[in-house]
């Protein structure tokens, strides 16, 4: 890692703005190597410095990984255009580090939303031509059966140019409501609510379970999250 200047590092972590880093710095609380840093422009090596602030190590992490259990009613935005988004849900030492949530989820669409500040692993999930499966929990009105099954798996057309690609109906029970796992390797807009739609069901309560190798965390209430663990964090890439 190249050298970067002792204010970028230590904000980078999200716990301090530069101007509070030069404070810290001035009041010297900062050392770097054992020493009391004398500037925050110091340059050091993020991955070779071992930088502590009033005694206590500083973790210098490059990217975070952070797995949501979205709550409904929560936009998966950055911006609070449309009401309560994502981010208000975190501490401000990750809202400071630019994370954005990795694709969408509808705003009463429940479960696993990944956030991180890694644009090129976002990429990667994201890009069409990866195929990424996400799979979902679904309760929907109506009766499902083989037919549905059927349609899922040869590729929906939902209109307006759009055709699924094959998806996995996985009936759990079936009546006057049912429930069903349902696996997609793409994400267009509302795209489960709309698959199930067109077989004449009408989704009324939807949660993302899983993305790529990752699993909700089924201990994280709605609202709540936790880093990734390394395990989980290998998985994805
Ligand atoms: N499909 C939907 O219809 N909504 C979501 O939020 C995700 C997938």
């Amino acid at each position: 890692m190249a050298a970067e200047r002792l204010d970028k590092l230590l904000a980078s972590t999200g716990r301090w703005s530069r101007s509070e880093v030069k404070r810290l710095v001035r009041e010297g609380r900062v050392l770097a190597n054992g020493h009391a840093a004398a500037s925050a422009e110091e340059k050091y090596d993020g991955e070779a410095v071992l930088l502590t602030v009033d005694g206590e190590e500083v973790r210098l992490r490059r990217f975070v990984y952070l797995m949501l259990n979205k709550p409904a009613g929560v936009v998966s935005a950055t911006s609070g255009r449309d009401g309560k988004n994502v981010l208000d849900l975190l501490p401000e030492e990750y809202r400071r580090r630019g994370l954005f949530p990795v694709g969408r989820l509808d705003k009463d669409t429940v479960g696993l939303l990944l956030l991180t500040d890694d644009g090129a692993l976002a990429h990667e999930l994201l890009s069409p031509k990866k195929h990424v499966d996400k799979q979902y929990y679904a309760r929907v009105t109506g009766e499902l059966d083989g037919d549905d099954r059927a349609a899922f798996a040869e590729g929906m057309d939902l209109g307006g140019g759009f055709r699924c690609l094959p998806a996995e109906l996985r009936i759990l029970s079936s009546g006057a409501e049912s429930e069903a796992l349902v696996t997609v390797r793409e994400g267009k807009f509302h795209q489960v609510r709309r698959m199930f739609s067109k077989r004449g069901k009408y989704v009324f309560y939807l949660q993302r379970v899983a993305m790529g190798p990752l699993r909700l965390d089924e201990s994280l209430a709605p609202g709540e999250w936790r880093e990734l663990s390394a395990a989980e964090e290998k998985m994805l890439k």
